[in-house]
């Protein structure tokens, strides 16, 4: 029970990663607030949180909205009186190689990937500075330190956010607030459901990772419960990689 009492909102939680970590922080004692794009699938999260005896409800929110995160933040105090832990999961990517890659193309990744977590940031602040506590992980990836053809604007998108997260952890940590990142390898999920649907694809990529397989949320999901619990208290500005060693050798 390591968030006993803690109240966390993860977004981006009805499918993939987001989800593991929503059902991972229920087990150890969270209270949830489980906040997708998608309502049905946030409600499927809570559904199965709650068939094992855990706290949760489901928000539809489009972390990109500020009225809807705000809105989001509000029904989450409401229920649960607080914020301690926030999230930032919700994300998405597109193949878009330069020199056909447009401004509009690059906007609507940067938007969810990086802006929206900096709206989720802005909207839970003040209850972690009032109280002097507060737990903030970014979900990132290997792509945020790997540049891959066609994945400029999430590149670019994943490697802001790295930065943000030792920026804010600089600016926050005299409010006793800690900012850190997971950055997952080549992960088993919606985002990724047709890339690797291709058994000769996803041999591709488990060559080239030295535990020789593809990860899936449930192996991701524990990083984010350390770096959302006291035990990771020293820890700030600081980047976990999930990523079956993917990174080791580079
Ligand atoms: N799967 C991988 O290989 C991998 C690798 C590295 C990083 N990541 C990151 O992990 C995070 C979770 O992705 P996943 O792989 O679990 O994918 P996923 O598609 O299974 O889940 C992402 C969730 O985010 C939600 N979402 C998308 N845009 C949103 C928005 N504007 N507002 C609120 N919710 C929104 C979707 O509805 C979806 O439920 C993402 O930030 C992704 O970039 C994934």
């Amino acid at each position: 029970m390591r968030l006993k009492n803690k109240v966390a909102i993860v977004t981006g939680a009805g499918s993939g990663i987001g989800r593991a970590t929503a059902v991972l922080f229920a087990k150890e004692g969270a209270k949830v607030c489980v906040s997708d794009l998608n309502l049905q699938p946030a409600q499927e999260t809570v559904d199965i949180i709650k068939k094992a005896g855990g706290a949760a409800f489901a928000v539809k929110t489009d972390v990109t909205v500020e009225a809807e995160v705000d809105k989001m933040v509000g029904e989450t105090a409401k229920a649960y009186g607080t914020v301690d832990i926030l999230v930032n999961n919700a994300g998405i990517n597109e193949f878009g190689p330069f020199p056909v890659l447009q401004i509009e193309d690059v906007q609507k990744i940067m938007n969810p990937n990086f802006m929206g977590a900096f709206i989720c940031i802005k909207a839970v602040l003040p209850f972690m500075t009032d109280k002097m506590y507060g737990k903030i992980v970014n979900i990132t990836s290997v792509m945020s330190v790997i540049a891959a053809k066609g994945q400029a604007s999430y590149n670019a998108s994943k490697g802001a956010l790295k930065m943000l997260t030792q920026a804010m952890a600089i600016d926050l940590a005299s409010y006793n607030i800690n900012v850190n990142a997971v950055g997952p390898g080549m992960t088993r999920t919606g985002l990724t459901k047709q890339l690797f649907a291709n058994p000769e694809r996803a041999k591709w990529f488990e060559d080239r990772i030295p535990l020789n397989r593809l990860g899936n949320p449930e192996d991701i999901a524990p990083a984010v419960l350390f770096l959302a619990s006291d035990e990771a208290s020293y820890i700030t500005g600081e980047t976990i990689y999930v990523d079956g060693g993917m990174l080791a050798g580079r």
